[in-house]
């Protein structure tokens, strides 16, 4: 059997997460051995589960780097999971073409765009290598159109383009928004 890349992406509150624990779950239901990762950065939920907004969650190892996914893998593994792909280092990149050309089937979900709506970090090498992509949108919370953006918020106002990219976070920090309704303002114009 030839191994695959599937890669989910989207702004926040998409669903990626969602998609992600429902091919898990398929798996499971087939009977297939599946482990599930995830960078060591995001501690939003504790650390051992991969949880959804809307409340899902399925047990995932943290790991502090792409490398030790590798290291983790389990002989009778088929399927590998791995959520928020994008806080790994480039290196991911080369352990998941590794993975996938020995034959297992990785998916993976992430935010293609950080809060400048700018590409994230390892994102645009993943989504070229990937067998199959898959882009999620969310719904403005300003507008009503589909959202492919994410907003972040800061005292209520929008963060400025000078601000550092990671800063976990969930509804008190982050709106989805469309492209007219996303703002970034420049500490430098
Ligand atoms: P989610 O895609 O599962 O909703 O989670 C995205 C995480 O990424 C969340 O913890 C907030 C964080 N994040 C950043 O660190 N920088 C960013 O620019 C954005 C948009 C999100
Ligand atoms: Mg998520």
């Amino acid at each position: 059997l030839s191994g695959r890349f599937e890669i989910i992406c989207g702004s926040m509150f998409s669903g990626k997460t969602e998609e992600l624990i429902r091919r898990v779950r398929r798996a499971i239901i087939a009977k297939q051995a599946v482990q599930v990762f995830k960078p060591q950065i995001d501690d939003r939920y504790g650390i051992e589960v991969v949880k959804s907004h809307d409340g899902q969650n399925v047990e995932a190892i943290p790991v502090a780097t792409p490398e030790a996914i590798i290291d983790h893998i389990e002989p009778e593994t088929t399927v590998v999971a791995i959520d928020e792909i994008q806080f790994f280092s480039e290196g991911i990149v080369d352990v998941v073409q590794q993975l996938a050309s020995s034959g297992l089937r990785v998916v993976a979900a992430g935010l293609d765009l950080d809060f400048r709506g700018e590409p994230f970090g390892p994102m645009p090498e993943l989504l070229c290598v990937a067998e199959e992509v898959m882009k999620l949108h969310a719904i403005c919370v300003v507008c009503g159109d589909l959202a492919s953006r994410t907003q972040r918020l800061v005292n209520n106002e929008p963060a400025h383009y000078e601000d550092p990219i990671i800063m976990v976070g969930a509804q008190e920090s982050y709106e989805a928004r469309c492209r007219k309704c996303h703002s970034v303002p420049r500490l430098q114009p």
